[in-house]
């Protein structure tokens, strides 16, 4: 008997763990340990002081979050995003997590369905810019400035003129399509980390609209600000 329940123990502890990545789930421990949540929403709960972060492991690769978890400031010295000085094995499992995060958990319900929305394409265009996290690298109200590297002038491009230099349907198709692989400032230095994604693997066409005609109602408010 007491064999036969050990064998049934050890059959749900294999399936669990072959089901999950261990390092995920202690990524996720991490994540709410210190206190993440308090400036990130992933899958509609938490902080939006930060960027939400329910698509990251979509829009930004596993290399790249290493990078900016070992050392915010590194990459963007005036960002507000905390150092926490984290070990290796901890910083390890955080990617883990956070590269499973592929925003799952809207797409059964998009929270930018709501019927404040139904009728203001901007408005929901303004509400999925911020949610699949296009702020994340084009900055609150799209004002730009996140660095990159080894591009023309360092940053990703600010979106308060593309209704300048676009028409509707190339905006969608841009935003559908991404930039898979940037052009580089040094053809003979190293690739870019960040690149515009194909969002259209993630969102659906009235959402590419959407985000289409928000961002043609941006306009320029002046010089650009800071988007933290
Ligand atoms: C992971 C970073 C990242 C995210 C997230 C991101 N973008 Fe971009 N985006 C870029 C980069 C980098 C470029 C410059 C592409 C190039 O090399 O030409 C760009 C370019 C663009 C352009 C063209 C701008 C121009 O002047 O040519 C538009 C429009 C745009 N993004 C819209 C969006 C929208 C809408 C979202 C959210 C659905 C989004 N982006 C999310 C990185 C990102
Ligand atoms: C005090 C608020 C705060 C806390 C706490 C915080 N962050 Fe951030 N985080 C930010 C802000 C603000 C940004 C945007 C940075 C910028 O553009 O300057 C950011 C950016 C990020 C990004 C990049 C987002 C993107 O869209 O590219 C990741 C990933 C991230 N944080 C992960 C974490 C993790 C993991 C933790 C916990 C270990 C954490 N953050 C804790 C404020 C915070």
């Amino acid at each position: 008997m007491k064999f036969l329940a050990s064998l049934v123990l050890l059959a749900c502890v294999s399936t669990s763990a072959s089901a999950k990545d261990p390092g995920a789930e202690l990524g996720k421990q991490y994540f709410d340990g210190f206190g993440c949540n308090r400036c990130h929403i992933v899958g509609g709960k938490g902080g939006n002081y930060g960027p939400d972060l329910t698509f990251i492991g979509y829009r930004k690769k596993k290399e790249w979050l290493d990078l900016w978890l070992k050392d915010p400031h590194a990459w963007k010295a005036n960002t507000p995003m905390p150092n926490f000085h984290m070990s290796e094995n901890v910083r390890e499992a955080l990617v883990a997590y956070l590269v499973t995060l592929k925003g799952e958990s809207y797409q059964t319900a998009r929270p930018w369905n709501h019927p404040d929305y139904a009728s203001d394409s901007v408005k929901k265009g303004a509400k999925i810019f911020q949610m699949a996290g296009c702020i994340g690298c084009h900055g609150r109200n799209g004002v730009g400035g996140f660095p990159n590297n080894n591009v023309q002038g360092g940053r990703i491009p600010t979106l308060t003129k593309t209704a300048e230099g676009y028409s509707k349907d190339e905006l969608k198709t841009k935003i559908a399509n991404g930039v898979p692989k940037p052009e580089k400032a040094d053809s003979a230095g190293a690739d870019p980390m960040i690149h515009m994604p194909a969002w259209k693997e993630v969102l659906k066409d009235d959402e590419i609209d959407a985000l289409a005609d928000y961002l043609i109602s941006l306009k320029p408010k002046g010089a650009a600000g800071d988007a933290w």
